[in-house]
């Protein structure tokens, strides 16, 4: 590492701002969600850069795409580095494509001058991380580190009955490789920190040492539909007033794990969905957060307690399906500490912290010693097409990305 590397500032800029061009939303975002005909324009265009910077392209049958560059000794395992090139439907430019796009400039920042690793280095992009179109998220990994079965995945249906076997095969991302079968010396993600901290330090740098807990649900309240004219309220079975009940006890329930619980109820959806019809049918998806897994126990069992009395209450039925578990990860010392370094030596004003958001590194820890590398974002504001990295931050995490990887592919 004796040349003072620096990454190209303007390509890495140009490929976002050419990526985002892909399904583009008026409002200054983009709408790639997984396995869509624009996911399938964006992966085009990675691997077409990756086939151009002389990396080997291989696809996995879950649709996750490598892109290899040797090393010096190709019987090392490579270091592994990138994130997701999907979205949520109304997402921004920089959450997940950067981590993809900021790894190739890597590689391309290596080629350009002529710098060899001795263990390979492989850019990865995950398939359908966000869990927008296809729940859960983070798929491509879960399935790469034997969380969940292939056919499992392939069987994930959307809300119009699309299945993710059939979406994938239609968009021509269906590899070959079975999942899994690489190891790794190392994992590095690098990301937008999608929240408010770094913004308001004014840090530049955040070293990230774990992510916090997760869980989804989908609380399904069955009644009987019924006449909005002619049915009494007092003999109505109307799961929306179960719904209500449910998810105001939910939002009160989390204010005792203030200020580190995070509720949201993202989707309703209401069936048959007619003005002039009390609803049969009513499913609330539930995401719950919190850094102690005990937390997380506590909430799950309170949810299950607070559906049934509201059932009860309301004469209706629910049932209570968590669909994703997530503990809280603690990322490896020497990724954590590589990272440090290289925001050290880059003069970058860094803090250690933990993750808010979801990341593949999350599944990737329990196999490869994992690390993530966060830059601020405008405001904290992230999955809204509002969201914004100022390009000298993107550039300074990338460069720290450049020397993270570096440094554990030569050591
Ligand atoms: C990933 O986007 C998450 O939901 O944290
Ligand atoms: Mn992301
Ligand atoms: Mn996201």
């Amino acid at each position: 590492m004796s040349k003072n590397l620096h990454i190209n500032s303007n390509r890495l800029i140009q490929r976002l701002m050419e990526m985002a061009q892909i399904g583009a939303t008026p409002r200054g975002g983009v709408c790639r969600v997984a396995l869509s005909n624009a996911d399938k324009a964006g992966r085009d265009l990675f691997v077409g850069w990756c086939q151009a910077a002389g990396c080997t392209v291989n696809v996995d049958q879950v649709g996750n795409i490598f892109a290899r560059r040797p090393g010096t000794r190709d019987d090392l395992l490579p270091v592994l580095t990138g994130s997701h090139l999907d979205s949520q439907p109304t997402g921004g430019k920089y959450d997940g494509a950067f981590g993809v796009l900021a790894a190739l400039e890597v590689i391309e920042t290596l080629n350009d001058e002529q710098v060899e690793t001795s263990y390979p280095i492989e850019i990865v992009s995950w398939t359908n991380e966000e869990g927008a179109r296809f729940a859960p998220g983070l798929t491509g990994s879960g399935v790469f580190v034997g969380e969940f079965d292939l056919d499992q995945a392939l069987s994930l249906t959307d809300k119009d009955g699309h299945t993710f076997g059939e979406e994938l095969k239609r968009i021509g991302y269906a590899g070959e490789t079975t999942p899994g079968q690489q190891s790794y010396h190392a994992a590095i993600e690098l990301h937008i920190e999608q929240g408010p901290v770094l913004e308001a330090e004014n840090i530049t740098i955040g070293v990230v040492r774990g992510i916090q807990g997760m869980q989804w649900y989908d609380i399904i309240l069955e009644g009987q539909e019924a006449h909005a004219g002619t049915t009494p309220m007092d003999q109505r079975h109307d799961p929306m007033l179960g719904a209500i009940r449910v998810m105001q006890r939910i939002f009160t329930l989390n204010q005792k794990f203030a200020p580190d619980g995070r509720v949201t109820f993202g989707d309703v959806q209401i069936h048959p969905g007619s003005r002039n019809t009390v609803p049969g049918r009513v499913i609330v998806t539930l995401d719950f957060r919190h850094p102690q897994a005990a937390v997380l126990d506590q909430v799950d069992r309170q949810v299950r307690s607070i559906v049934e009395q509201e059932c009860r209450s309301a004469d209706i039925q629910g049932q209570v399906k968590q669909i994703w578990y997530m503990p809280p990860v603690f990322f490896a010392e020497e990724c954590i500490k590589a990272v440090q370094s290289a925001a050290n030596r880059l003069n970058c004003s860094s803090k250690s912290m933990i993750s808010g958001a979801g990341h593949d590194a999350m599944y990737l820890a329990k196999v490869t010693p994992t690390g993530m590398i966060f830059v601020p974002c405008k405001d904290g504001l992230s999955h809204n097409e509002l969201e914004y990295t100022a390009p000298e931050d993107l550039v300074d995490g990338c460069n720290v990305l450049l020397y993270t990887v570096l440094e554990l592919a030569n050591s």
